[in-house]
């Protein structure tokens, strides 16, 4: 077996003294380095200089000279930073030469620059240290990822771990007792379940071996040089901080510390990918045994020969089974917070005890979805997964707009955070590019913005500037209408308190229901009857001296329970209101950005443009984004009465993530997608009808769509128990929606917009499901 012998050469000093000079024109004083297997000596010049010359073994593959000598030329030109050994070339240009022993066989001959420092071995590792080291492998594995060379490729390495099977038999050199169990326990395991993983992964050309004797530091603490590339291979990432890891977890206090330094620092350079994390444990472990056996094999068949393992004694192995004593759970969560992945399933906390630790640090009252609530830990397109493993089909959500962790939104998001993130008190581009995107998708003269963080701001801001530019103070909203949490956007909210009360500069409009509102489908100008109740609200405002300063419309009517846009309906409350002085904001909140299908805004659908457009949820698929987009005459009159700054409004990285959203809107066609699928969904909706007598009405717009429960069609009797009863029995058959509507007895299906007619049939499916067992 190659190698477990340290069968290093031993050459002559003269001979290499008279071949440095001759082929080097390298003269100075010679010393004699330990190495494993090679013959290495350090020669110093005259001026100070020190180079290693280094006469390989007659076994070792040149390849493997060939790939580690151009692998520190390559760093040498690519990242020069780094600490590692210049190729010394000969007089005659070449990297390698020949030289031959006093028993004819031929070795190949290299010179290296001499690092200089003390071997780290020598010196008391910190965490702090830990944590360059981390840093240094993870910078040297990167500027090693685009190279390649066969013979680390096809390399058959003892110290690669996924030979392990070759070694494992030496356990029994451990005689019976604890080391040989630990040893054989890990390995066996090793075989059988991890080794099999480890092809999936990512790999690279790797060092392999950075530890305490292959590390040198400069007086400052600081790492001086990482020598010896002669166990290089082409092999799994994740394989080369393991093994240094293995070789770094020195004492048994200090293994979380450790982990976690080293860890975190490589992973701040390359960051880990989960399968990757979760293998640490026992990649590292197995490197743990691996050392132990290798050094067992050779004291045993080479007592005599040095061996800079044998002072070490059983120590390794302690430090072994006090790492297994923490177990691959406890470790993996470590690696994985070391990694900022999430927790695996298992560490999460249980449902009572968040609800208990939500109740006493967020107030009694739970706002929740379900009972008992879903406790959510992924989500991926349509797509929500619980801390269960189970996964959800998301009809529900509105705000992850192009699905849950969009990877372009994400990669943006990402890109831009890691640059710059600051406020519009500084020039900036992304806020300008998002301004000019925006606006040339809005008709009319809204080509002006004003940027905060939500909804709810963006509502409370355009109320400001049309009480600004009216010099009126009062407000128009629908009957159940929902705006916003702040003072003024609550105020437009009658179904935010369970009174569903106004304050008193507020007037609302009963809504224009045509299911069970007082005038009904099939009437005709049923918009222009419902549309003449502003001029009672308009009227009363004139009267108590507040005047109308604003009609604020969900185009979507979402809270009062998804009504389709009724033609001339909202244009007729807008041309009394405007008549009245009033303005228009259109709150796009729900509606916006294609969610109802066929145009971008929902105000489209209501053949209306806006004096003011608010923009929140979807936005930012997720990230808080608020948008006020007036016309210049409205935004400069607030602006001179008002010195208008939010903090985060308009900051880099949620523009960046707005450009991102609107990116993908274009590019995977999704205004069209909310049409067809929801269309379709709709058909699918309705057909159920026929089996169901409990769906009174099914309609809606492209993905903002409705299903109206009653228990008698005829008398139209409204089935909120029932309603409820259904959004469990949907979420217990992997389905999310939720309830809307002044008698919660309207499921609301508003999905994110990538939804697919797949999904739309599984929903179906699985609502004709729920609907059997109401
Ligand atoms: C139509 C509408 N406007 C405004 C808001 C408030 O948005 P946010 O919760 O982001 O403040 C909401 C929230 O549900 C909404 O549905």
């Amino acid at each position: 077996m190659k190698f477990l012998r340290a069968n290093a050469p031993r050459l002559p000093l003269a001979e290499i003294e008279a071949f440095a000079s001759e082929h080097y024109g390298l003269t100075g004083e010679l010393t004699e380095l330990y190495s494993e297997r090679d013959q290495n000596l350090r020669l110093r010049e005259k001026d100070g200089t020190a180079w290693v010359l280094k006469v390989a073994s007659a076994e070792e593959d040149p390849g493997i000279i060939d790939c580690q000598l151009m692998t520190m030329r390559h760093i040498e030109q690519v990242d020069p930073a780094l600490p590692v050994p210049r190729v010394r070339l000969g007089r005659d240009g070449a990297a390698t030469r020949h030289i031959t022993g006093p028993d004819g066989t031929q070795h190949v001959f290299y010179v290296l620059s001499f690092l200089e420092g003390e071997i780290a071995q020598r010196i008391n590792i910190d965490h702090a240290l830990h944590g360059r080291i981390g840093d240094m492998l993870a910078r040297l594995g990167r500027v090693m990822r685009g190279l390649f060379h066969p013979a680390a490729g096809s390399r058959e390495l003892l110290w690669d771990v996924r030979m392990l099977d070759r070694l494992l038999p030496h356990a029994r050199l451990f005689g019976p007792g604890w080391q040989q169990d630990l040893v054989t326990r890990i390995g066996t395991h090793f075989i059988a379940e991890v080794r099999p993983k480890l092809s999936a992964l990512r790999a690279q050309l790797i060092h392999g071996d950075v530890h305490e004797h292959n590390l040198v530091l400069g007086p400052d603490g600081n790492i001086s040089g990482i020598i010896d590339f002669g166990d290089m291979f082409h092999g799994p990432l994740v394989i080369d901080i393991a093994d240094a890891l293995g070789d770094f977890l020195t004492d048994a206090r200090t293994i979380e510390g450790t982990l976690r330094a080293m860890v975190g620092a490589y992973n701040r350079v390359t960051p880990l990918e989960e399968d990757e994390a979760d293998l640490v444990f026992d990649l590292a472990s197995a490197r743990m045994i691996l050392t132990p056996l290798i050094n067992a094999f050779r004291a045993a068949q080479t007592p005599d020969e040095p061996n800079y393992m044998a002072g070490y004694g059983d120590a390794p192995l302690r430090v072994l089974e006090a790492f297994q004593q923490m177990g691959r759970d406890k470790v993996s969560d470590i690696v994985r917070d070391a990694c900022e992945l999430p927790r695996r399933a298992a560490a999460r906390p249980s449902t009572e005890n968040l609800i208990a630790r939500r109740k006493r640090l967020m107030g009694s009252k739970l706002y929740v979805f379900y009972d008992p609530p879903l406790h959510m830990v992924k989500g991926e397109g349509v797509w929500l997964t619980a801390a269960d493993g189970r996964r959800y089909l998301d009809c529900y959500n509105n705000v992850p707009h192009v699905g849950h962790c969009h990877p372009h939104v994400v990669a943006t998001l990402t890109r831009q955070i890691r640059t710059l993130n600051t406020n519009t008190r500084y020039l900036g581009e992304q806020v300008l590019e998002y301004a000019e995107r925006l606006t040339a998708t809005m008709p009319g003269g809204l080509k002006v913005c004003a940027f905060v963080n939500s909804g709810s701001e963006a509502n409370d801001i355009a109320f400001r500037m049309a009480k600004v530019f009216t010099r009126a103070s009062g407000g128009i909203t629908m009957d159940f209408a929902y705006h916003g949490i702040t003072e003024a956007s609550d105020a437009f909210s009658p179904s935010g308190n369970y009174a569903n009360s106004v304050p008193p500069y507020m007037r609302t409009l009963m809504a224009p229901d045509g299911y069970r509102g007082k005038y009904r489908h099939g009437t005709n100008d049923m918009g222009a009857l419902y549309a003449a109740d502003a001029d009672r609200a308009i009227a009363s405002l004139q009267e108590s001296g507040h005047g109308t300063a604003a009609f604020m419309i969900d185009s979507a009517l979402m809270t009062n329970g998804v009504l389709e846009p009724v033609p001339g309906y909202v244009a007729g409350v807008a041309a009394r209101v405007r008549a009245a002085g009033g303005l228009v904001i259109g709150d796009e909140v729900q509606s916006g950005f294609g969610r109802m299908g066929t145009f971008m805004w929902g105000h489209q659908h209501h053949g209306i443009i806006p004096d003011i457009v608010t923009i929140g949820k979807p936005a930012g698929n997720g990230h808080p984004i608020g948008v006020v987009v007036t016309r210049p005459e409205i935004l400069e009159a607030f602006l001179a009465e008002y010195a208008f700054f939010s903090t985060f409004g308009g900051n880099n990285v949620s523009c960046a993530a707005g450009l991102a959203v609107l990116d993908v809107i274009e590019r995977e066609g999704l205004i069209e997608n909310s049409r067809v699928v929801g269309d379709h969904l709709k058909a699918g909706l309705k057909a159920l009808m026929k089996k169901h007598n409990l769906i009174g009405d099914v309609r809606g717009t492209g993905l903002a769509l409705g299903v109206e429960l009653v228990t008698d069609r005829k008398t139209q009797a409204p089935a909120p128990d029932e309603t409820r009863r259904l959004l469990n029995l949907l979420r217990d058959e992997g389905v999310l929606v939720g309830s809307e509507g002044i008698l919660g007895n309207v499921i609301k299906i508003r999905p994110p917009i990538v939804f697919s007619k797949e999904n739309a049939d599984t929903a179906v499916a699985a609502l004709d499901r729920a609907l059997g067992k109401v």
